[in-house]
């Protein structure tokens, strides 16, 4: 194989392992190996700038931010569907249409999620996705191309293949349902594919994803998206992609909405299974029936289970299987007569808004929140709903005493829609966000460019509160049974000012908080409580490095980024040390979580924190071996330098092989090297390995040394 055909056959294996990995969530191959190859790739392109193409995998990213978007004139219009709110309505409108033409009395129906997200346009000319557009007003929508080629679930390139290297097997393309779709086999084979293609999907954020997106936002203590849907809409109407890419979207493709120069399938049942053959992301939960009865009972079947569906669903999407009988039912205004939508019951009630609470965060961001008169929606009785924040009651005027329309969707925190301003009886009360913290009394700030206010005073009760949450929970000092009840008696009493006064309660201390507490709903005894709690801090006294950093509630430092910064710093020493330069050499640390890292050692009374965790003997350090699982491998107490490309890793490939085994990986050659691992084009290490004396070693000896 000569170069050239080395990087196309690279090219459809990671196209094949991104779709394994992104669109039929069963990887074959580890995330290093992946790696390995987009390196590898990227080498090529380096070398061979005029080689690449818009369908190449890195070219995913990377666009410059646009000044706008321009417009994009749809093939075809793209058309909405009109509803059906019951089986009832679903019925009246199968008889719509068997009225209108006979065939539709024997019509196969098939039957799909209707999925809450974005609809997007998705143009492939000679199998390479060249535009992406919105909606827009159905006519004209807007080009989005450089936002979705960040989607990993977007094709750039069709058919995707089986990606084998080498074998003679890949230039016959081989269709993926043989590998993907044991359960419905295609009829027919995939034809000549269009040379100009033009297909339909709802672009979405899973709630898992979603949820995940937030709970990272919370921690690096910016503020949280309100649902998947607008933050799937938000997100692809960036002007800069690198946003978009930062967000976890994916999508389904359901429909063609042009083809040109090749064959497309005649039944919406066919059409999906060549759409998943070609490569794209398809619902696995679509069904085809023979009657409409068998159709309704699985739209409502799903009306029933929508909490188990990984994303916003609204209904089930019912569609006459012949496309073409479909099209011939015509339209009514925008909507096709071949579709109906089965529309799940809304999980949308209005209630009474009865007053404002504002919470304050662990950062200090003050978090209006709504106490509702309590209703149910969807068997939940629901009496509090997120307001967002100050700008957006602002916005939707939403008033004390307005009744309120409140949504609850998936398993997501309900939120408030905004008021119904024709309830209102003129008792209504506008709101005005707090000049003092609700908690301490502090005047609250903002900050240029944030929506949040904040309570910016350190000492701020309800800020530490947080604080110690964070610090006792789970994930950090992992100190069980301080809750939160307990906590706060223990800072009303002064017995607790910071974090560190936990490793300085007595007995005491604790007796009085436990005894202040509501005694009646105690199971145990106080003295029991107490000794109990003394025993679980000095427990917590031995929790590693990544845990503590993570404890301590810095910006941006949650256990991912605590983890990577202890290998990188060992200590908190060293850690306190660090500029901002040196932070951001860690992976993953950009200028903001480097900069924010920086600013809490610098703050006194966090000094203050330190010097008190130290003296009570809070102090781990990373010892010889780097992660936290492996302290004795085979290269434990070995420490590594690495030049040069090697064959069988990519640089993070052979690190995390090195700290796997239990060495250590350090940039530079000194006398504390121990080896210095050798590959092809070495740099200055070399010489100075030599000069020191290191011993040189290749991949083989150091993977022979881990056997
Ligand atoms: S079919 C002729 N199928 O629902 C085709 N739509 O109001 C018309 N949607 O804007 C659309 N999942 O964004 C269809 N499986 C699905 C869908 C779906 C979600 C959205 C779509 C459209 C809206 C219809």
């Amino acid at each position: 194989m000569d170069l050239r055909e080395r990087y196309e056959a690279l090219k459809r294996e990671i196209h094949f392992h991104n779709y394994r990995y992104h669109v039929l969530d069963a990887p074959l191959i580890s995330d290093a190996e992946f790696d390995r190859l987009m390196a590898e790739l990227r080498q090529l392109e380096a070398e061979h700038p005029d080689w690449v193409t818009p369908d190449s995998p890195t070219q995913r990213a990377g666009a410059p931010p646009a000044e706008k978007f321009e417009k994009v004139h749809h093939p075809r219009p793209i058309l909405s569907l009109s509803n059906a709110f019951n089986a009832e309505e679903t019925r009246a409108w199968f008889e719509r249409i068997r009225k209108l033409d006979d065939r539709v009395e024997h019509a196969a129906f098939v039957v799909e999620p209707k999925i809450d997200g974005l609809s997007v346009v998705l143009h492939y000319r000679n199998g390479v996705f060249v535009q992406g557009a919105t909606r827009g007003d159905g006519e004209v929508g807007e080009d989005i191309t450089a936002n979705l080629r960040t989607v990993k679930a977007i094709p750039l390139k069709i058919p995707v293949t089986d990606g084998r290297i080498g074998g003679g097997r890949e230039e016959k393309q081989i269709p993926l349902f043989e590998l993907t779709s044991p359960t419905h086999p295609l009829s027919s084979n995939i034809g000549l594919i269009p040379s100009y293609l033009v297909v339909r999907g709802e672009a979405f954020i899973t709630i898992k994803d979603f949820e995940a997106l937030n709970k990272r936002l919370e921690e690096a203590g910016e503020r949280t998206y309100l649902n998947p849907r607008n933050t799937a809409a938000g997100s692809l109407r960036q002007l800069d992609p690198a946003i978009t890419a930062s967000r976890p979207l994916t999508l389904l493709v359901y429909q063609v909405v042009y083809a040109e120069g090749g064959d497309v399938p005649s039944t919406q049942w066919e059409l999906l299974e060549w759409l998943r053959a070609l490569g794209f992301p398809v619902t696995d939960i679509a069904r085809r029936f023979t009657d409409i009865e068998s159709a309704i009972a699985y739209a409502e079947s799903w009306a029933a289970r929508r909490d188990e569906l990984p994303y916003e669903a609204d209904g089930m999407v019912i569609k006459v299987d012949d496309l073409r009988l479909a099209e011939e039912l015509g339209y009514v205004g925008k909507d096709p007569r071949g579709a109906i939508a089965f529309k799940f019951p809304a999980r949308e009630v209005t209630t009474k808004l009865l007053s404002i609470d504002v919470e304050v965060g662990r950062t200090g961001v003050l978090t209006p929140r709504a106490v509702l008169e309590p209703v149910e929606i969807g068997g939940v009785i629901v009496r509090n709903a997120t307001l967002h924040n100050f700008d957006y009651i602002a916005e939707k005027d939403i008033r004390i005493g307005d009744r309120v329309l409140v949504k609850r969707a998936g398993d997501v925190i309900p939120y408030v829609i905004g008021p119904l301003p024709e309830a209102r009886t003129g008792t209504e009360q506008p709101y005005s966000p707090p000049h003092i913290c609700p908690a301490c009394g502090q005047p609250v700030e903002h900050f240029e460019g944030e929506v949040a206010w904040y309570c910016v005073n350190a000492a701020c009760p309800a800020q530490l509160v947080r604080n110690i949450e964070h610090f006792v929970s789970k994930g950090g000092m992992d100190i069980a049974g301080l809750g939160i009840k307990i906590v706060e008696k223990l800072i009303e009493s002064g017995a607790v000012k910071d974090i560190a006064d936990l490793y300085y309660l007595t007995r005491q201390d604790i007796l009085e908080a436990v005894t202040k507490k509501d005694r009646e709903t105690e199971k145990e005894p106080p003295g029991k409580i107490a000794d109990n709690l003394l025993a679980a801090i000095a427990a917590s006294k031995k929790q590693s490095l990544p845990r503590l950093l993570a404890a301590l509630g810095i910006r941006g430092v949650g256990e991912v980024v605590a983890r990577d910064l202890a290998q990188a710093f060992g200590s908190l020493d060293a850690l306190a040390g660090a500029s901002p330069e040196q932070l951001q050499r860690v992976e993953g640390i950009g200028p903001n979580i480097a900069t924010a890292i920086v600013d809490w050692f610098r703050q006194p009374q966090n000094q203050k924190v330190l010097d008190k965790l130290k003296a009570a003997g809070v102090w781990p350090v990373m010892h010889s071996s780097q992660s936290e699982q492996t302290t004795n491998g085979p290269l434990s107490g070995l420490t590594f330098v690495i030049t040069g490309t090697l064959a069988g890793f990519t640089r993070e490939g052979v690190k995390e092989f090195i700290e796997q085994n239990g060495g250590k990986v350090t940039d530079s050659v000194s006398k504390k090297t121990d080896y210095l691992v050798l590959g092809e084009n070495p740099g200055s290490k070399l010489q100075k390995a030599q000069a020191l004396g290191v011993k040189i070693i290749g991949e083989e000896e150091l993977r022979r040394m881990v056997q």
